[in-house]
């Protein structure tokens, strides 16, 4: 195994480049918006050359790691190493125009997590950490927030895209927090939403029905700045829940 810096170098370096592809893209009319699984699933000309440039860079330099991306699903390789890709996470703000969207990139050692990076082109924040090795926005270190009362967390959820047709769709659980909490936030780029609770501008994010892609990295940010990451329901379907420590004993009921 290399320096696991080398790593972390390497994702930050494609983060970055895909960055600039989403900058040069953002507000455009070039965007050729199309839809995925549904209406509400929309996937842009920025995601798919994002994508492509990840892909091309680690097949070039490590061409025997695995790979899972968001839009083109596993490239088979070495299980020992595999990058869980979302080359644009927060891709309906994106298309409106709205600047709350990263580039998601993780590296999973034997199925464990031991790099992470997400990167907010347009807010230029750059989340990072190594496993054992602590959690850093744009290179300052990050800990989680530390209140217990729920009156005072400011926490942040999504819904998912088949919400008009499943019935477990989240609304029962926002229903159920909204009026308990200081402040509830639809950021629309999970990955942010985890690293926002790394650096404890959240108390706490859950989502149902999110991907690896979306989470791997704001996972090991999350737990490096010393968050809780839960997994919170025994189904296919990822439930998510990444909290500070200090406010679990009071969110973690509110939400099934
Ligand atoms: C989406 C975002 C959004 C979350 C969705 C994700 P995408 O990822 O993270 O916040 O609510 O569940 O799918 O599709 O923009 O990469």
């Amino acid at each position: 195994m290399k320096n696991i810096n080398e790593y972390l170098d390497f994702a930050i370096k494609m983060a970055k480049e895909a960055g600039e592809i989403q900058k040069s893209l953002f507000r455009s009319n070039s965007l050729s918006i199309t839809t995925k699984s549904s209406l509400t699933d929309v996937v842009t000309e920025a995601d798919k050359r994002s994508e492509a440039l990840i892909i091309s860079e680690i097949k070039s330099r490590f061409p025997h790691h695995s790979i899972l991306a968001e839009e083109s699903g596993i490239t088979e390789g070495e299980k020992e190493w595999q990058w869980v890709v979302d080359p644009l996470d927060g891709t309906t703000n994106y298309s409106q125009g709205l600047p709350v969207f990263s580039v998601s990139i993780a590296l999973r050692h034997n199925g464990e997590t031991v790099v992470g990076v997400v990167f907010a082109p347009y807010l230029d924040e750059l989340f990072t950490a190594v496993k054992g090795g602590g959690a850093f926005l744009n290179g300052t270190p990050i800990r989680c927030a530390k209140k217990p009362e729920l009156a005072r967390m400011v926490v942040a959820t999504g819904m998912p895209y088949d919400r008009a047709e499943n019935p477990d769709n989240n609304l029962d659980n926002i229903e159920n927090v909204v009026n308990r909490v200081r402040g509830i936030r639809r950021m629309g780029s999970a990955a942010i939403d985890t690293c926002y609770v790394a650096a404890g501008y959240f108390d706490a994010y859950w989502e149902m029905g999110i991907h690896e892609w979306d989470v791997a990295a704001g996972e090991l940010i999350a737990l490096e700045a010393g968050a809780l990451v839960e997994r919170f329901r025994d189904e296919e379907r990822i439930a998510e829940l990444v909290c500070s420590p200090d406010a679990y004993d009071a969110f973690r009921p509110l939400i099934k």
